[in-house]
């Protein structure tokens, strides 16, 4: 092995590395954009009162999420490993503990679940495409839209077949490796993804009740927000940035030496909250146009968009293009989740690639079954947090997410020593002081904060 010039052993990964630093841009903007922006944030905003919802949301993702995110990263260069070996390393090499792997196991296992129920709905969006394609939307009034979401979401073998597609795709992607294919996708997905949201917010200004949907989300009311909503807001505000499960450590791991980890934390956060905040000013004027409800849950964008689309000219076109480009971001989503299990599985057990994604992908089609059956056979077993999909989405979003995000920030910013974190981010400058301070005191205090009152 050359050893490079500074004369410290750089490692290198396993798995090969981005050929650029667009690219790794690129691949976190993928895993970051998802549904998480166009499906999630809508519902979970509208079910939680909107305005002061989004404003704490924003405040984690800033506060919380940047510093996070740039913590993620530094530690998956440093270790250049899966995220479960890396932080045992790392835990070593720090004269700290290899215990610090259970952070990585966390991960990987959030990883595995999320993914159970996110593949379930990018199979909607699936079914959407043709839905739209075959006009099934065209002209349809807000009763005709509902009706067709009710119907097909309450037939379990229909969902489960488009579950079981998605899944094949995402590991036909990810068995074949990091880099092929996925740059050009992510490419040309995020600005198409933003154009067709922009026409959406063209429909939205004209259907009349623009300044509704404006005020409904930015006009913060601070009576409704309870310890719950604040969690809900710091748990999508880490699910919507893929963070606190090691996806983005993973990805760091193939990060060449001399990218800017601060630039491209900012960039991938920026992009990925201006398509959050233009899909809720898309969707919440068609939601009061149309008279529903805005708390009305994981069905909203698949009863209001094409909804929208349906009456407007072009529709059918714009309604199946859009469709097709949120599969292609649930898609790139998908690999980010699978990542960590599989980097690990192929690190540790020696398998190829293709072993350990049909592994991984297999147990993780079989697990989306429970989500699959929320929605209609067993729509009516309720425990704890709802349904089994709801127990499953408390459970990563607003437990394992911000457990794992308090334990990274607390690992770089305490158990890390500077040179090394400083090496990493590359100055000695204001931003790194920032950072440090954002990782040490803020973003842990933040989230342990929140979780306690949450949950007591
Ligand atoms: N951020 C993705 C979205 O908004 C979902 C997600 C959560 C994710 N954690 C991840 C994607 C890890 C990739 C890797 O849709």
């Amino acid at each position: 092995m050359l050893s490079n010039p500074a004369g410290d052993e750089k490692r290198t990964s396993l798995h090969g590395h981005w050929s650029s630093r667009m690219a790794f841009i690129l691949a976190v903007t993928g895993s970051a954009v998802g549904l998480g922006n166009i499906w999630k944030f809508p519902y979970i905003a509208g079910q939680n009162g909107g305005g002061a919802f989004v404003l704490v949301y924003l405040v984690c993702v800033i506060v919380i999420g940047m510093p996070v995110m740039m913590s993620e990263i530094l530690i998956g260069r440093r270790g250049r490993r899966n995220p479960i070996a890396t932080m045992e390393l790392l835990g070593k090499e720090e004269g700290s503990s290899g215990n610090w792997r259970l952070v990585g196991s966390m991960g990987v296992l959030a990883g595995i679940l999320i993914l159970s129920y996110y593949s379930v709905i990018a199979g909607w969006t699936l079914a959407y495409v043709l839905k739209s394609a075959t006009g099934v939307f065209a002209g349809a009034s807000a009763e005709a839209v509902g009706a067709e979401f009710g119907g097909f979401v309450g037939n379990w073998k229909a969902i489960g077949f488009y579950h079981t597609l998605f899944m094949a795709l995402a590991i036909f992607v990810v068995a074949r490796g990091v880099e092929r294919g996925l740059e050009q996708a992510v490419r040309f997905m995020v600005p198409a993804l933003l154009v067709l949201m922009l026409v959406l917010l063209g429909y939205s200004i004209s259907s009349g009740y623009f300044g509704q949907g404006v005020a409904f989300m930015f006009t913060p009311d601070f009576d409704k927000l309870t310890w719950d909503s604040v969690l809900a807001a710091l748990g999508q505000a880490f699910f919507t940035l893929s963070i606190g499960m090691g996806a983005i450590m993973a990805y760091g791991a193939y990060l060449p030496e001399e990218t800017s980890i601060t630039g491209a934390s900012a960039a991938v956060v920026t992009a990925d909250t201006a398509i959050a905040i233009l899909a809720g000013l898309a969707i919440f004027p068609l939601v009061f146009a149309n008279g529903l409800d805005p708390a009305d849950g994981p069905g909203l964008v698949f009863q209001t968009l094409p909804l929208a689309f349906g009456q407007m000219p072009g529709g059918v076109f714009f309604s199946t293009i859009f469709f097709v480009l949120l599969a292609f971001a649930a898609w790139t989503s998908a690999i980010g989740l699978m990542e960590p299990a599989v980097a690990w599985i192929v690190e540790h057990y020696n398998r190829t690639r293709a072993q350990a994604t049909v592994f991984i992908g297999v147990l993780i089609w079989a697990i989306g079954f429970g989500t699959v059956l929320s929605f209609n056979v067993l729509a009516d077993t309720t425990f704890l947090a709802g349904t089994v999909f709801d127990n499953i989405d408390y459970l990563t979003s607003n437990i394992m997410l911000p457990l794992g995000g308090l334990l990274i920030t607390i690992f770089a910013g305490w158990v890390m020593c500077r040179n090394s974190t400083s090496d990493e981010l590359g100055s000695a400058g204001s931003l790194y002081k920032a950072w440090r301070l954002l990782a040490r005191f803020v973003a842990p205090i933040g989230i342990l904060f929140v979780l306690i009152n949450a949950v007591t």
